[in-house]
């Protein structure tokens, strides 16, 4: 009875309070929902008005930030403020002091001067600030770490008095965990439930940077004895991963706990090599992210708890490998995401192998199970498990067997198919393909304690790319369960995209896949082979994707923050960030560190992180400027991976010549974002980069524009950089570079020959050159190579190559560049929610105050063989203001409907192409013009420009009369 309660009030609630009242949610601070351990000392705020109703928007704010629950002890009380501005309003208050909780509420008053008050329980905290570690020195082993070991240390400490509150700051050289009194440390997000962070402090450029994060740990300390532990693996500091970037470092943990007592006073405890110890015997023997982890449960012991005697254990060393600054993690941390678990689809025992016409042979298979069960596994025998997705992170199983009994685990994206070399196979068909991991063992060991109510185990210092999975044993067990738990960076998810195409809505999952895949703590390239890396082309061209998909706006900040760390003196930004392997400068792969700032603007009207990296910016045009030589002045960046893995090859010169304009152009817009007057720095460093971009341009064209006004680079991605960057002399010159494009992507067949470049171009400039109808060619297209391709061939994630498997031919022989996990081709899906579905920001107006709705539907008139219409898609996205919709439906009469949703204080204007110049527009079944929140509809040729306020509406195009 006693839950029955709150439903009542909930729908007395519903009765009493206006229909579509307004309401103020989602707040947040520095764009993270209740953060704590911030070091900001203006932290900014954001909150969503939210209606049902139409044309709501807000005129007025009063933000009340103050240092307790009840808003007595006020810092910040901004008045009201007449603004329209919900999204990061910058603090105005007193200095805000270290380690102390803020709570904060909004007022927000809307356009009918209705005063809302915002309900959430909304807080920051901040961390240390300038308070510093309080003596807290790095400890390290006291013996020589030997390859891969995983140290604990520990420490006791008496707390005597009643706790009001407990916080511990922390940080590691490598990947650490830290328990108290037996429990590990973590976030409780509401009572019973904690969330972990996985791979803290999770990578950043270490020669400069590692991060620390804050914990509240009152809950786990007791009066009396206590206990602290922690335990470190080599992660990326020191694994195989970090390519001795830090040369031959020890691991280190540094932590310091603070504990306020109610009586006011308070008791600080550090590490240091007096008062812990340290241990390297435990039950994580080995632990490294490219090979795997080696566990042995009988080694398990209670060493976090107070009562254990660690007088075998030997004293810390002082760690003094790490040089740089210990900053405040920001953004979204690495976790174990729950809801995306996936359980074995399949699993196949097999003993040996059978003997076929084949090279290898085929597994020889006795029994498979298409549902979870308890399975029987003898010695002698191995079982194969299929998650059914590739994905990334590992497996958590529950065993039962005789203690000492080894289990091996072995990780893979792929089975081998028919056991023939000629088809790539690396072993018997059925088997685990495992040689495009390159040098990367990815395996797991794990030592049986003999636990007859059964053992749980997964590993924490190690993750894998697969979708495969095998295990045997040295004497016979049982597996009571075996899951597959999806590891990587926990940020929101905030787009959707589908359509009435079955693949092109697989072609999304693929894509959703690859980013939840490659985002763990920073972009990268792959999840699987001895990589891994911040490879910075990947993640430029991905990037507006990824931020449709997902809410990056603190992954990008801190990201970045990584990319400066990295960026070398003379200014050339890395190709890996944070750098610790290859080279520095090489176009389309620098940029990043232009790009995706900008990229974080425009969706998130976050100028921060544009003023943040100004200076790195102008560091690398300086860079890119030296890079003149005796014939030209604008050779651009280095020309080291050209189109990448393109099946036709654009020369790379012309590649970084165009990325100089590319990045003069973002410099200028850049500038102007953050000029504020017509003659201020910035908008001459706007006006500098114009004739910057001219300049490269008027050079560009002497070199690769004949006389005849033709572009002498004859390839798909030359054309679209070209288009894209606008670099053609005249109008005419420009036309017929279209035309020619359109030649070249017909005469291969309607199949696009791009590489990582010119794929992560071709969709949008088609779209933007009046091409839209080919790119759904392109898009529906399924011969190689194409999307549909490889969601033909059976990926469940997006690939390195076009081709990198093909049924017809098996694995490609280039095995080292055969990653089944690559998300740059998902580029696509930016083109999806841009073009297709048509949501976009405006660059006036960013972060989707104003946006701009322009879906295009699939208006083709031919379709090339075996292709049929897309006759509905439908997107949305969660923007900072709130949710955008947009959806269309093409009727079998011809009419279009379009349902499309404008969160409350922003506002819209929707392009719609028409079916014919007489063609009508509804809305609700009305005229559009006579509609509510329907500002204006201007019709202009074959299209209609409605502008739009907030709220839910329902157009429909229609050559036909209204009913
Ligand atoms: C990576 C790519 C990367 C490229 C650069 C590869 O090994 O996996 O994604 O961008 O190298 O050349």
């Amino acid at each position: 009875m006693k839950k029955a309660l709150p439903i009542v009030i909930i729908l007395l609630l519903q009765y009493f309070l206006p229909l579509n009242a307004t309401t103020v949610n989602d707040l947040r601070v520095e764009y993270m929902k209740n953060p704590i351990g911030i070091d900001v000392n203006q932290p900014r705020f954001s909150w969503k008005p939210e209606s049902d109703e139409r044309g709501v928007f807000q005129t007025a704010y009063r933000i009340i930030v103050s240092a307790d629950e009840s808003f007595k002890k006020k810092v910040w009380d901004s008045g009201e403020v007449a603004s329209d501005q919900s999204v990061a309003i910058v603090y105005g208050g007193a200095a805000l002091s270290p380690t102390t909780r803020y709570f904060w509420k909004v007022q927000v008053k809307d356009q009918t001067s209705r005063t809302i008050v915002s309900t959430e329980k909304a807080f920051f905290e901040t961390g240390l600030m300038n308070l510093g570690w309080s003596n807290a020195q790095w400890i390290k082993s006291s013996q020589r770490d030997t390859i891969n070991t995983v140290p604990m240390f520990r420490t006791t400490c008496t707390l005597n008095k009643k706790i009001r509150s407990a916080r511990i700051y922390a940080s590691g050289l490598g990947i650490y965990e830290v328990y108290i009194n037996g429990k590990r440390v973590g976030t409780t997000i509401e009572k019973g439930k904690t969330v972990y962070d996985e791979f803290k402090p999770g990578w950043t450029d270490y020669t400069r940077t590692v991060s620390y994060s804050t914990y509240d740990v009152k809950d786990l300390l007791i009066k009396g004895k206590n206990a602290i532990g922690a335990i470190v693996a080599p992660g990326w500091w020191q694994g195989g991963i970090s390519h001795g970037k830090y040369g031959n470092p020890d691991l280190g943990f540094i932590a310091k706990l603070v504990v306020n007592y109610t009586d006011g006073t308070s008791e600080v405890v550090v590490t240091n090599s007096q008062t812990w110890k340290c241990s390297s015997d435990g039950a994580i023997r080995q632990g490294d992210i490219y090979n795997g982890e080696i566990y042995d449960a009988r080694k398990e012991i209670a060493w976090t708890s107070p009562g254990f005697d660690d007088s075998n254990w030997q004293a810390c060393g002082i760690n003094t490998d790490f040089k740089g600054e210990i900053k405040a993690f920001v953004g979204p941390t690495v976790q174990v995401r729950t809801q995306l678990q996936r359980i074995p689809v399949k699993i196949t025992r097999y003993e040996g192998v059978v003997k076929t016409d084949s090279d290898y042979g085929k597994i020889n298979v006795k029994e498979t199970y298409t549902q979870p069960a308890v399975i029987s596994l003898p010695k002698g025998q191995t079982l194969v498990y299929d998650m059914g997705q590739n994905m990334t992170g590992w497996v958590k199983f529950k065993v039962k067997g005789a203690a000492g009994t080894e289990i091996t685990m072995r990780f893979a994206e792929m089975l081998n198919d028919e056991g023939k070399k000629s088809r790539g196979d690396d072993g018997p068909g059925g088997s685990l393909y495992r040689i495009n991991l390159r040098s990367a063992k990815a395996m797991l060991q794990y030592t049986l304690k003999g636990d007859a109510q059964g053992e749980e185990y997964h590993p924490s210092t190690t993750f894998f790319g697969f979708r495969y999975c095998d295990l045997t044993t040295t004497e016979d067990i049982e597996i009571e369960s075996l899951t597959g738990e999806v590891v990587g960076t926990a940020s929101e998810e905030v787009g959707s995209f589908s359509t009435d195409h079955p693949e092109v809505n697989q072609l999304f999952s693929n894509i959703i896949w690859g980013q939840r895949s490659n985002f763990l703590s920073i972009p990268t390239d792959c999840p699987q082979r001895d990589e891994r890396l911040g490879w910075m082309g990947d993640i430029q061209i991905f990037g507006r994707t990824a931020s449709y998909n997902a809410d990056l706006d603190a992954f990008f900040r801190k990201w970045t923050g990584d990319v400066r760390d990295s960026q070398r003196d003379d200014g050339a930004y890395p190709d890996v960030a944070p750098h610790c392997w290859v080279g520095y400068g090489q176009a389309a792969w620098a940029e990043a560190g232009i790009i995706i700032p900008w990229t974080a603007y425009l969706m998130y009207a976050d100028k921060d992180i544009l003023i943040e990296n100004y200076p790195a910016m102008e560091k690398y045009m300086a860079f890119l400027a030296a890079q003149a030589d005796d014939k030209y002045k604008y050779n651009g960046a280095g020309t080291n991976y050209g189109d990448w893995v393109s099946y036709v090859k654009t020369d790379s010169r012309y590649i970084s010549v165009c990325y100089y304009a590319y990045s003069a152009l973002l410099m200028e817009k850049i500038s102007l974002a953050l000029s504020s007057s017509k003659n201020d720095l910035y908008a001459q460093k706007a006006a500098y980069n114009r004739i910057l971009y001219n300049n490269i341009k008027r050079e560009f064209q002497t070199r690769y524009i004949d006389a005849a006004g033709r572009l002498t680079q004859n390839t798909q991605t030359a054309y679209l950089l070209a288009l894209k960057l606008d670099l053609f002399p005249t109008a005419i010159t420009r036309q017929r570079a279209i035309n020619n494009l359109q030649i070249l992507i017909m005469t291969n067949g309607n199949k696009l020959n791009t590489g990582f470049v010119g794929t992560g171009t071709i969709m949008p400039t088609l779209s933007d050159v009046g091409l839209t109808d080919v790119a759904y060619d392109l898009l529906l297209q399924r011969e190689n190579p194409s999307w549909l391709y490889s969601v033909d061939q059976g990926a469940t994630t997006v690939w390195e190559r076009w081709n990198s498997y093909t049924k017809e031919n098996g694995f490609n022989p280039n095995i080292g560049m055969n990653s089944f996990n690559h998300y740059a081709y998902g580029a696509v899906a930016e083109w999806m929610y841009r073009y297709v579905a048509g949501i976009n920001p405006d660059e006036n107006n960013p972060g989707f105050k104003h946006i701009l709705l322009n879906p295009s539907p699939d208006f083709r008139k031919s379709f090339p063989e075996g292709q049929t219409q897309i006759k509905h898609a439908e997107a949305s996205y969660d923007s900072y203001y709130g949710t955008i919709k947009s959806a269309w439906k093409i009727e079998d009469n011809g009419d279009v409907r379009y349902d499309v949703t404008i969160p409350a204080n922003t506002t819209a204007t929707l392009t719609l192409l028409l079916p014919g110049k007489q063609s009508e527009i509804f809305e609700s079944e009305l005229s559009a013009e006579n509609s509510k929140g329907v500002v204006s509809v201007t019709k202009k040729d074959d299209t209609a420009i409605i502008e739009l306020a907030s709220g839910s509406y329902s157009f429909r195009t229609s050559v036909r009369n209204p009913v």
